[in-house]
């Protein structure tokens, strides 16, 4: 199908999983996308396999960024609009997750997983939204996790930057309302990639990539007047 035929996306962490997932489907439906992360030579992977599916029908532009730099994330922006026009759709995924417990006392783990997934998911919606705002269009999509729904003992610091994110996808919720720009919060439970070395989650088999890429296209292909605002996917 081709329901975003035209359209530019970027999506941030699409050197592997969940990212790299979304940016396919993306491009499955026809949109034009930008790639970035800080391993250029895992984006241009990502891109020629997404250009070999797509069958070329599909512009994929690789970008190196580190998300935790803001510099590089207005760079980035300003990148992608230089060679694929104005920005329809920024996915802010890329994440990572590291020691989280408040015992470990693993204060840089810590500062790294606030500076990405809190403070780069800000520099994101900073870079792309005035475009959106004086185009009455657009859409965010915030990929959170089920731990900012819920806290365990040894994911505290990361629930934390995930309750963050939601809390920032509510408030932009209602910042946007009537603007024409849409905010969509994703929270994927357990997801078979590098960020996981378990296999399995409370006996549950986990989710694939592919399986948040589709919540992702979902709501970026409902009516312009129609905002999904949560979306909270678990294994069975
Ligand atoms: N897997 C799960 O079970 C699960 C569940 C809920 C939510 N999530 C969320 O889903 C998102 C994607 O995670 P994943 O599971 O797909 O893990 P992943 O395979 O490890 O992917 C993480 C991505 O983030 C990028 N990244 C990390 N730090 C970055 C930085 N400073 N600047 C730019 N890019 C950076 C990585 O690229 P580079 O290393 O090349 O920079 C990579 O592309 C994260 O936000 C994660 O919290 C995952």
């Amino acid at each position: 199908m081709n329901r975003l035929q035209g359209k530019t996306a970027i999506v941030t962490g699409a050197s592997s999983g969940i990212g790299a997932a979304i940016a396919k489907e993306l491009a499955m439906e026809g949109a034009n996308v930008v790639l970035a992360a800080r391993r250029l030579e895992k984006l241009d992977e990502v891109k020629n396999e997404i250009t070999e599916i797509a069958n070329g029908k599909v512009k994929i532009v690789a970008i190196q960024a580190d998300l935790s730099v803001q510099s590089d994330v207005n760079q980035l922006v300003e990148k992608a609009q230089a060679e694929l026009g104005n920005v329809d759709i920024f996915v802010n995924n890329a994440g990572q997750m590291r020691t989280a417990s408040i015992r470990s006392g693993q204060v840089e783990d810590w500062e790294q997983m606030i500076d990405v997934n809190i403070k780069g998911v800000l520099y994101g919606i900073h870079a792309v939204l005035p475009s959106m705002l004086s185009r009455s269009t657009g859409h965010i999509i915030n990929i959170a996790s089920v731990a900012g729904h819920e806290v365990s003992k040894t994911s505290t610091v990361y629930s934390a930057t995930k309750y963050a994110v939601r809390a920032i996808s509510m408030g932009l919720e209602k910042e946007l309302a009537r603007t024409g720009v849409r905010i969509t919060n994703i929270s994927p439970g357990m997801v078979d990639t590098n960020l996981n070395s378990n296999r399995t989650w409370n006996d549950r088999k986990m989710l694939e990539a592919a399986d948040i890429a589709k919540a992702v296209v979902y709501a970026v292909t409902q009516p312009d007047y129609v905002n999904v605002n949560e979306i909270t996917v678990r294994p069975v």
